[in-house]
């Protein structure tokens, strides 16, 4: 019988539907995510026997029989192991690797690598406890760590000097085991064989099914590197695998939601404060097997990277490498925490339901990510700069492999473009066919929504938003104006109002400051809108005095287009009206028309 390789008995166990194999023998009913049916290890009459693709095994609540496919393959169908392995493998229609005695040894090497791994964690655990270890023990502490939950992760404490290669040469390992598994290297100068991490807090890395494959270590001062992670061996790649799987994939399934976080000292603090479903890449950009990996989960992960500039190059190199894996209904999410924080640092700040709260509420879809990418730094105020947009948008899209999926980015991007780039816009978007009302269906109404006139000056209404935000302390002193003035036809009254409530709350509030509140109250999408704004006005960044000039400007200016078009509406009216009506309306045509005088 042919030895298999743990990676194709792994990828044996993926291709095969448990539930469908299940089935060939039990019938089955479904009830939610899991099937049910009458258990085929002992005698019932109701179902108490379930069957789950997602968590890959059958599980009897009757009489506890539980395992894989190939465990159902062995007890029904009479297999042995390695029989059940080639007899599911043809049922995939994949090919019989014959092994090689190259392969046999490579198999049976890896397991070694494993057991010293495996001992080499609880050597560093064991450390913790010991004098030598007190420097370690005392930093986890420091950094709010509770004895359960140093336990549950498994940390420990790499000593200085070679400890860990005395103690397991000492337990029988060969020191070839030790290279090849990345915990002992061997001394260019003299050949001697030193201890790989040293002096460090360690953070064991696991897979799936919570074996021990690699370590990440921390330095406890700011020395470099701040984390040393384990080389690539024969049972660690980085790219294939993320920090603590194995204990956030029960919550991360029951939830629909996995969580991906930049440090592995965020993983932890999450999970000591009950969010238990987040995960962290190894010391790498996310990889596309990564991502894979966490659809088994969720199928939308949430990725919460640093506010700061890596973090953020973090989140565009995963929304662009995500793009040609996408297909209906997979995808991931982003969010950004504010003031900079990374997760443990805002629940130490904030606590734990603040976090729930916000990673809830304040997510961006794929979509607006790659959005706020597409517009960031470059202005669009000439045709050639539009149409440089336009070209890279293209570029996004070619990038997404599945048509349906890269037809309704197309879709959203088109309104997106068409949102940021129409004259027309507001024309468009509000006014339904002439002489619609929405409200009353059919009827005619008196307003001409669509006429040129009415057409808000879509340009000064955007700028004067964009003014507020960067000059809040000099738009405090137009606040009565403002909070008179109607955002008209322009949807941006939400901005309007956001920046008002904000004003109203501290009227010596900074752009800074302003920003951090309309990002707490989850407003923050207002700088991407009015991106180009923002853009323009940080490059001419005028004086504080001319800031007030301009805004006054552009506050007379909207308020005589405003006039103009009641004026407008009130003649309309004067039409139809009879003649009472029409005389009290005609008063305040002359009211307004002076005052629109008076403007000018
Ligand atoms: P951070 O420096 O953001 O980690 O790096 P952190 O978890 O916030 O660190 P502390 O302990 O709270 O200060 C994020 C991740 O990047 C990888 C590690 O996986 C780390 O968790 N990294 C960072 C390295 O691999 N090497 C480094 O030198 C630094
Ligand atoms: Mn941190």
């Amino acid at each position: 019988m042919p030895v298999f390789p743990q990676s194709f008995i792994q990828e044996v166990r993926s291709r095969t539907s448990i539930v469908s194999l299940v089935a060939e023998s039990v019938k089955l009913k479904r009830r939610g995510n899991e099937f049910w049916g009458c258990c085929p290890f002992h005698h019932e009459k109701t179902a108490s026997f379930s069957v789950s693709d997602e968590k890959e095994y059958y599980h009897c609540f009757g009489c506890g029989a539980h395992g894989s496919v190939f465990d159902f393959a062995q007890k029904i169908l009479g297999m042995t192991f390695p029989e059940s392995v080639e007899y599911l493998a043809r049922r995939a229609g994949m090919d019989i690797p014959q092994a090689t005695p190259q392969e046999y040894e490579r198999e049976r090497k890896k397991s070694g690598l494993s057991e010293a791994l495996e001992a080499a964690c609880k050597f560093y655990e064991e450390q913790l406890e010991k004098p030598a270890g007190r420097e370690g023990l005392f930093y986890l502490q420091r950094r709010g760590l509770t004895p359960e939950t140093v336990k549950r992760f498994r940390l420990g404490f790499a000593p200085s000097g070679n400890a860990l290669k005395a103690h397991l040469t000492r337990e029988g390992f060969d020191t070839n085991v030790l290279i090849e598994a990345g915990l002992a290297m061997k001394s260019e100068r003299d050949g001697s064989l030193y201890d790989y991490f040293r002096n460090r807090v360690m953070f064991p890395i696991a897979d799936r099914r919570g074996k021990i494959i690699a370590f990440g270590g921390r330095v406890m001062d700011d020395g470099e590197p701040k984390y040393l992670n384990s080389p690539d061996t024969p049972v660690f790649s980085k790219g294939d695998n993320l920090y603590a799987l194995h204990l956030s994939a029960q919550q991360a399934r029951k939830m629909q939601e996995i969580i991906v976080v930049e440090g592995y000292m965020d993983v932890i603090a999450m999970a000591q404060a009950g969010i238990e479903r987040a995960v962290a890449p190894l010391g790498t950009a996310l990889t596309e097997r990564q991502i894979e990996l966490l659809w088994r989960y969720a199928p939308e992960p949430l990725c919460c990277f640093d506010g700061d500039g890596a973090g953020q190059r973090a989140a565009a190199r995963a929304a662009d490498r995500v793009l040609p894996l996408l297909t209906a209904g997979r995808s991931l999410r982003f969010i950004t925490l504010p003031d900079d924080l990374d997760p443990d640092e805002y629940i130490k700040e904030h606590g734990k339901a603040s976090l729930e709260e916000f990673l809830k509420t304040q997510y961006r879809p794929l979509f607006k990510q790659l959005w706020g990418m597409l517009l960031a730094n470059r202005p669009l105020d000439t045709p050639e700069r539009k149409a440089g947009l336009s070209k890279d948008i293209e570029e996004c899209l070619e990038k997404i492999k599945d048509p349906t999926v890269q037809g309704f980015y197309r879709q959203d991007f088109k309104s997106a473009l068409w949102e940021i780039t129409s004259p027309y816009k507001n024309k468009a978007k509000n006014a339904a066919p002439t002489g619609f009302d929405r409200k009353r269906g059919a009827a005619k109404t008196a307003v001409p929504v669509n006429h040129p006139a009415l057409a808000p000056e879509r340009d000064d209404t955007r700028m004067l938003l964009a003014y507020l935000l960067l000059y809040p302390d000099v738009a405090a002193d137009f606040l009565e104006d403002l909070a008179d003035w109607q955002a008209p036809l322009t949807g941006q009254d939400e901005a309007l109002a956001a920046v008002l409530d904000a004003l109203a709350a501290d009227p010596d509030v900074t752009a800074d400051r302003l920003r951090e509140h309309l990002s707490a109250t989850g407003r923050a999408g207002v700088y991407d809108r009015l991106a180009t704004e923002i853009e323009m006005l940080k490059r001419k960044s005028p004086l504080p005095q001319d800031a007030r000039e301009n805004i006054a400007a552009l506050l007379s200016g909207m308020r005589r287009k405003n006039l103009r078009a009641e004026l407008l509406r009130l003649a309309e009216k004067i039409a139809d009206a009879d003649d009472e009506e029409a005389e009290k309306l005609w008063q305040r045509y002359q009211n307004l028309l002076k005052e629109e005088k008076g403007l000018a």
